[in-house]
């Protein structure tokens, strides 16, 4: 395209930048051997804006248009690779395609750019700020915008947690700018209809990227990244660090209201992800997060050029509404991930992709692959191999797992050696024994955001 070259938005620069073509490919090359016992799709979801559609004086890199990676796995194989814009109007209007039917919150165009996964027997992309979801085929074309058949009352958010001993998801969500008083925390049933909602009152239309759920409460990160008006009448991403508010953690418990809410003070940072919480045995709450002294300060064009993320244990005693906390890892590090089976549970392990510093167009945003004994810190690092970097690290727990690191890591690579992307297996027990299976992919998948493992069974 070219364009890249041009133009001095780092986000538009490196594996930053986006691809031009929908490709479908069948029986990849593989380097290694692809686990049998992996029978799904791994599919990732990030900003992909289509060819010149994009300013890069103001292209904010959380609004691109969505675009959906997947590749199919089974019997040892590697079926096939497809990317897919998802079909948001203007897309489909530049495909020249009709416009794909359900409901759009707010009369939004918005594409659901953040994350994609399985969820109630279909597959979701998701994204917050009051963009409604959207359902995919299993070949990852567009079928629909889906606000849970109708009972999704405005936006939802892309990071819900799954709580397996209800099979439910939790949600923060927030609409910008229908809700400027509220979020609301959201709960879908099995059966993929919203089930509760909990309109949370706020001062200010805070962005709320993610949540934390435990046994006994919903956590919302109420952090000072606020609306700015003079972005938001220039049409531009809107949200900036706002150093006037304070920042503070909410217990809701899990059958409470919003008056219920215990809320915690903390020092003014920004956390899009947690790695995993928990309740304690004294009664306190453990918020592991990837935490930012500030965010959206200097650049506003996205969210690496302020401050790197470093690893957290926030202990968050509900009585004297005291929040303790410790630095688990101070290696900048993002996109953090646990075994499934514990959510919400005490853990042990968690896994994450180094950040680089800097977002030079020839150096990956990520770098090695990380496991951390959150309790220890002790972290043993991947080198995915010279100017190799590895995205979100997605773990699957292995058939008859016996350990609850005894799983698979499935790591989309990018090698700006070759400007090429590979989806990367390793032993999450082991990763002395080097890469496990190395699936060569037809094209880069520019870093984006989240993924998932969505098994057939
Ligand atoms: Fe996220």
């Amino acid at each position: 395209m070219g364009m890249s070259q041009l133009v001095s938005n780092h986000y538009l620069l490196g594996n930053r930048a986006p691809v031009a073509e929908e490709v479908t490919a069948f029986s990849l090359p593989v380097q290694g051997a692809v686990p049998a016992e992996l029978e799904g799709r791994w599919v990732r979801n990030g900003p992909n804006p289509m060819p010149g559609t994009e300013d890069p004086e103001t292209y904010h890199w959380f609004t691109g248009a969505a675009m959906v990676h997947g590749l199919r796995l089974g019997g040892g194989k590697a079926d096939w690779y497809r990317n897919r814009w998802l079909r948001s109007n203007d897309v489909a209007d530049a495909l020249g395609e009709p416009h794909v039917p359900g409901p759009r919150f707010g009369g939004r165009e918005m594409a659901p750019n953040t994350n994609v996964g399985g969820f109630a027997g279909k597959t979701w992309a998701m994204v917050e700020a009051g963009g409604t979801p959207m359902t995919l085929s299993y070949d990852l074309d567009t079928i629909a915008f889906d606000a849970f058949d109708g009972t999704l009352p405005a936006g939802f958010s892309a990071h819900p947690k799954y709580d397996a001993a209800t099979g439910s998801l939790h949600a923060m969500t927030y609409a910008y700018p229908d809700l400027a008083d509220r979020i609301q925390y959201v709960v879908v049933g099995p059966k993929g209809h919203v089930t509760k909602t909990v309109d949370i009152p706020m001062d200010d239309m805070i962005m709320v990227h993610d949540m934390s759920l435990t046994q006994r409460y919903a956590v919302v990160y109420d952090l000072p990244v606020t609306v700015d008006f003079e972005l938001a009448m220039a049409e531009r991403f809107p949200f900036r660090w706002n150093p006037d508010r304070e920042a503070r953690v909410g217990l809701l418990p899990r059958e409470g209201e919003a008056a219920d809410i215990i809320w915690c003070p903390i020092d003014p940072c920004y956390v899009y992800h947690p790695l995993n919480a928990y309740d304690d045995a004294d009664g306190n709450v453990v918020l592991d997060v990837c935490r930012y002294d500030k965010m959206f300060d200097n650049d506003i064009l996205g969210p690496f050029g302020d401050a790197m993320p470093m690893l957290d244990r926030w202990t968050v005693n509900p009585t004297n509404r005291s929040v303790s906390a410790e630095r688990i890892s101070d290696r900048p590090q993002e996109f953090p991930r646990h075994a499934d089976g514990l959510g919400g549970l005490p853990y042990q392990f968690g896994y994450t992709a180094e950040l680089n510093v800097g977002l030079a167009a020839n150096q990956p945003t990520f770098g090695k692959t990380f496991k951390i004994d959150v309790n220890s810190g002790q972290t043993e690092a991947f080198d995915h191999g010279p100017g190799r970097g590895g995205a979100e690290p997605v773990f699957v727990s292995k058939d008859g797992c016996s350990a609850e690191d005894d799983g698979w890591l499935l790591i989309s690579v990018y090698d700006a050696n070759t400007e090429s992307s590979e989806l990367v297996i390793l032993d999450a027990q082991d990763f002395g024994r080097g890469e496990v299976a190395r699936i060569m992919l037809p094209q880069r998948v520019p870093d984006g955001f989240h993924g998932n493992w969505v098994p057939d069974a």
